[in-house]
């Protein structure tokens, strides 16, 4: 597979494991930043109910489409380009949407705008789950994540592991409810909004 990922060949197991339950009654899923299709192409056959909207940024797009082309199911609508910053409109609305790993590692604003546009992509009731790292009231929750932190804004400035403070209040403005933190492993959480 194109831009393997370890972390997400170690995360996916668990993390199916939620959204058995999660997604059990949902039918669209919009995914913000698939990567390699790791996920995408794991969950998908297991989760037969319902169709898989992968999304990437333009230039990361192609080793997505290859990868889906090789390994997807066929509940996985064709992947399309998304950049949380750039002003993005759909067809018609999921009612769901799956993130994982990406809101450390994309821009503080791409995140504002992206939140700031969820309310038009998804239906009313439809629930937003992310999947990382984050602090809780600027603290850390382990040694290892202020160090992932650190190493993260050495490569980027611009990104680093999120408050979940400040990313509740911008759900809040979006119209969101917060649900439930789930603490997954390797220091992890599963955040869960639902929009009003
Ligand atoms: C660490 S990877 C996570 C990929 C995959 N979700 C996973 O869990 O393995 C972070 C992803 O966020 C994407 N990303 C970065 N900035 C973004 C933005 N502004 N909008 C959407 N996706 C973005 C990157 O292209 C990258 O694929």
């Amino acid at each position: 597979m194109l831009g393997y990922s370890e972390a997400c060949e170690r995360n996916k197991a668990v993390i199916l494991q939620q959204l058995q339950t999660l997604l059990s009654g949902h039918k669209r899923v919009l995914e913000i930043g698939s990567g390699s299709g790791q996920h995408a192409c794991f969950f998908a056959p297991q989760l037969g109910h319902l169709r898989w909207q992968p999304t990437e940024m333009e230039q990361m797009l192609p080793v997505l489409q290859a990868n889906l082309q090789q390994y997807g199911n066929d509940n996985i609508a064709p992947a399309i380009a998304l950049d949380m910053m750039q002003s993005q409109s759909f067809e018609s609305r999921f009612d769901a949407l799956y993130t994982a790993n990406t809101l450390h590692i994309m821009p503080w604003q791409a995140v504002e705008a992206g939140f700031a546009q969820m309310p038009g992509w998804l239906q009313p009731g439809a629930l937003l789950v992310v999947y990382g790292p984050v602090k809780y009231n600027g603290k850390f929750t382990t040694a290892s994540n202020a160090r992932f932190d650190l190493w993260l804004k050495q490569r980027d400035p611009r990104s680093g592991v999120r408050d979940f403070e400040a990313l509740d209040r911008l759900a809040a403005e979006a119209g969101f409810e917060f649900v439930e933190d789930i603490s997954m492993p390797a220091n992890n959480q599963l955040l869960l909004w639902r929009l009003k």
